[in-house]
């Protein structure tokens, strides 16, 4: 694994523990490496109306986009991820990104770091 993936892998590590997530317990952080090279952090952040909780993933998505980092023709080069990225967050994750985006997951569903792609985890993306 090259030091680039670790950094990124340890990165996400540094953002779960940022996780504010006192019903679940279930901490997850995320690192997406940007086009121009810089690293988009999200933690999940619960909420006591549940559905209002919004996953890790997704806060560094929304957080890059907001950072104006973000968009079809500034495509993420990377993720990494303490938890199987849900069915949702890949959906916001397909807006921006390549189907080839490499996806780290480390964690208990996987074990040791293991590399996805976008279009593993989401074969069949919703189109307009
Ligand atoms: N969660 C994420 O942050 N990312 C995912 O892809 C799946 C689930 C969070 C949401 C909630 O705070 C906790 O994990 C338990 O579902």
């Amino acid at each position: 694994m090259d030091k680039q993936v670790k950094d990124l892998l340890a990165q996400a590590q540094a953002a779960a523990r940022r996780a504010y997530a006192p019903y679940s317990d279930f901490q997850v952080g995320a690192a997406l490496l940007l086009a121009d090279g810089s690293v988009s952090l999200g933690c999940n952040v619960e909420n006591a109306s549940y559905g209002a909780t919004v996953c890790a993933e997704r806060v560094a998505v929304f957080a890059a986009c907001a950072a104006g980092k973000i968009g079809p023709e500034q495509p993420p080069q990377m993720m990494a991820v303490t938890a199987l990225p849900c069915a949702l967050c890949l959906q916001v994750l397909a807006e921006f990104a390549l189907p080839e985006l490499p996806i780290w997951v480390l964690g208990q569903a996987v074990g040791e770091p293991r590399r996805f792609t976008l279009q593993e985890l989401l074969p069949h993306s919703f189109k307009l």
